[in-house]
């Protein structure tokens, strides 16, 4: 009997696979997008919203249309937020509690000076003041059931900061932490720091996905072999280019270019039939379809992708489209 448990374990140890979080993607990955995601093909765990913010004094219409939990329906979905202080972050997470959502994660990544410079995103590292004040908010929610997620960089300026903040982030309930290793300055391009990632996962005593530049199923076996300890994988652009790359990680194998055009000609007939009952305007319409297909050129090639961008209207599109 113990002989089969241990043999049970170490199948498990060597068949499970690890959770796939479809990353958040503002201007990509919102509801619509999402949910037809979720519907046709699937293999993720779960899906975040693009970060929610205070604008202007308030929330964006567009934001709170994106977590509608009647759009969310069926899907798994953990909102995100972008604060630079206590009274941003309380606001926020009223309002994401309100609509019902008991997951929130919390934005220390996104490297754009927009919002780095007024002190949010990856410029929140710099301040492990405001951070500890946040965190104290997180503890005192976590005893009321709400479950927080972090997900971060290495730093704005330099890999460092990250660790300054980490026995801020160890020392409160977190669920998990996201880390994407590169610094502000290479926004999403350039070396990914995997010396510096593998230091944060020695010292982070939460579990730890792995976020970056991951885009084929090697990718995938190469980070979870290196990083065996993690308990999840976070993909972006690689999901928006190859939409059925963790599904294909969930089955152990490699779909053909035939299945994957299919999935993304019914994906994309899907999300023109939805985008076209709520925009009214040829226009926009058009420019909301065609970012579709902005990580696709290594499948559909240059020239394809070249004459989808050029097209002027919608029947010019429509005959370019695969
Ligand atoms: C166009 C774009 C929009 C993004 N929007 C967000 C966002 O709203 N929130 C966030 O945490 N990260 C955002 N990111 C970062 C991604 O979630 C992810 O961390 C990054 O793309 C690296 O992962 P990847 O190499 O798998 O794409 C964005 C990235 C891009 C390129």
């Amino acid at each position: 009997m113990l002989v089969f448990h241990y043999f049970c374990i170490i199948l498990h140890i060597l068949f499970s696979k690890m959770h796939i979080h479809f990353a958040p993607l503002q201007g990509y990955t919102d509801d619509v997008y999402r949910r037809i995601h979720n519907e046709l093909v699937g293999g993720v765990h779960c899906y975040y919203t693009p970060f929610m913010r205070i604008e202007g004094g308030g929330v964006r219409a567009k934001d709170l249309r994106d977590i509608r939990p009647e759009w969310n329906q069926g899907v798994n979905v953990v909102p995100q937020i972008i604060a630079n202080s206590r009274k941003e972050f309380d606001r926020l997470c009223d309002i994401i509690i309100e609509n019902g959502y008991k997951r929130i994660d919390i934005n220390m990544g996104c490297p754009f000076p927009l919002q780095t410079r007024h002190g949010r995103g990856c410029g929140l590292l710099q301040h492990p003041d405001i951070v500890a004040e946040i965190m104290q908010r997180v503890t005192e929610l976590t005893e009321q059931g709400i479950q927080f997620s972090v997900k971060l960089r290495l730093g704005l300026e330099s890999e460092e900061e990250c660790f300054s903040i980490l026995p801020l982030l160890n020392s409160t309930p977190l669920t998990h932490v996201i880390l994407h290793p590169r610094i502000a300055s290479q926004q999403y391009k350039g070396e990914v720091h995997l010396d510096a990632f593998r230091r944060f996962a020695n010292e982070c005593q939460h579990p730890l996905i792995y976020n970056g530049d991951l885009t084929t199923l090697e990718d995938l076996h190469r980070i979870e072999t290196e990083f065996p300890h993690l308990c999840g994988m976070m993909i972006g652009r690689g999901l928006l280019a190859r939409p059925s790359l963790a599904r294909e990680y969930a089955e152990g194998k490699e779909w053909t270019l035939e299945q994957r055009i299919h999935l993304i000609t019914r994906m994309h007939a899907r999300l023109h039939e939805h985008y076209a009952s709520i925009i009214p305007s040829e226009t926009q319409l058009l420019s909301k379809l065609r970012t579709f297909w902005d990580f696709m050129e290594p499948t559909f090639g240059h020239k394809t992708i070249k004459k989808i961008q050029k097209a002027g209207n919608l029947k010019n599109y429509l005959a370019a489209i695969p």
